[in-house]
């Protein structure tokens, strides 16, 4: 009999950010995060055991083959889990660009770590399902659970805060500015940023207070507080990264004119507010009432925008498919 698990997860998208290493193990956050999944946008990856004859694990996107390494930490864990020397085959496809600043590491890793743990029967907890996940990508320990997600400073694993529906209204426009794949990944800018900025210790001690505001914001449902902290939260992630020996800039003008076109929309009263991660797309915040102001403001502003919308959610979903042929 041989097993196919496919399980489906949504990118988590920071409202406060995630960015640096605290010492004493892989991927644990230097600062306090709260996230959101994002429901309508979907990596679907597929796991089997690898056929016999092949000794190696093979993992492709859209099509194309990876490199291993990326995997084996994650690979290597559920083998160890498990007590299984197996081989895996994973096949992963996303809904929207890969690599390009929309966190598709972080639902890749939590799929591939939903898959595998039903593939072995592992029966893992949803904590132990995030640490692994988090070994992939640091922000895959939040996308394992979709909703709104908090990880705190220093911990193995995040946690499920409220699910999708405690904020029925808000949604997220994503303004796809630029398909290119990023020249530096989050991995090595962050590294950059805590070794060389002088601002790095600054956003390290900042951070526990925005995390709070953060929280609190999103439990009395108060939008304006929770987009003037995002704000702060990525505007004080990317000075690590524009003091940063050397430094590096994701933006493009397009980021910035959207920037500036959301401060002019909001001194006319539309609640609309932005955040960016590693890559040159600007993710808005907003209810649904106002949805057709801001897609009007991306559009007019970015006319080859991609805009996608999404409500938050996307807690992962999973099938296995037991069949008789070799
Ligand atoms: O999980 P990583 O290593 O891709 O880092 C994520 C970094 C940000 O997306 C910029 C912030 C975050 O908290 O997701």
């Amino acid at each position: 009999m041989s097993r196919r698990v496919v399980a489906t997860a949504s990118p988590s998208l920071a409202l406060v950010k995630y960015w640096g290493k605290a010492p004493g193990g892989v991927n644990l956050p230097a600062t306090s995060n709260l996230a959101v999944g994002l429901h309508a946008l979907r990596t679907e990856t597929t796991v089997s055991l690898a056929l016999d004859d092949m000794t190696e694990d093979t993992v492709t996107i859209n099509g194309a083959r990876q490199k291993i390494e990326a995997y084996l930490p994650v690979l290597d864990e559920f083998r160890k889990a498990s007590g299984s020397e197996a081989r895996f085959a994973v096949e992963s496809t996303n809904s929207f660009p890969t690599g390009a600043g929309i966190a598709s590491s972080s639902s890749g890793f939590a799929a591939l770590a939903v898959a595998l743990d039903a593939l072995l029967g592992t029966g893992l907890s949803p904590e132990k399902r995030s640490v692994l996940a988090r070994l992939g990508s640091g922000s895959a320990s939040r996308a394992v659970y979709g909703g709104f997600t908090t990880w705190e400073r220093g911990s193995e694993y995040a946690t499920a805060f409220l699910p999708g529906d405690h904020w029925p209204q808000l949604r997220i426009v994503v303004a796809v500015l630029s398909e290119a794949r990023k020249p530096i990944g989050s991995r090595t800018a962050m590294e950059r940023s805590r070794e060389t900025s002088p601002m790095y210790p600054a956003w390290v001690e900042t951070s526990q207070q925005r995390y709070a505001d953060a929280r609190a914001a999103v439990l009395e449902r108060d939008l304006e507080q929770l987009g003037t902290v995002m704000r702060a939260s990525y505007l004080a992630m990317f000075s690590t990264m524009f003091t940063a020996n050397p430094p590096y800039i994701y933006w493009l003008p397009q980021s910035v004119a959207l920037i500036h076109e959301l401060e002019r929309a909001r001194s006319r009263g539309t609640a609309a507010w932005e955040t960016m991660d590693a890559g040159p797309q600007v993710k808005i915040v907003t209810i649904a009432s106002e949805l057709d102001e801001v897609r009007r403001l991306v559009s007019e502003t970015v006319p080859d925008a991609r805009i996608i919308t999404t409500a938050v959610g996307g807690e992962p979903s999973v099938a296995v498919h037991d069949s008789s042929e070799a």
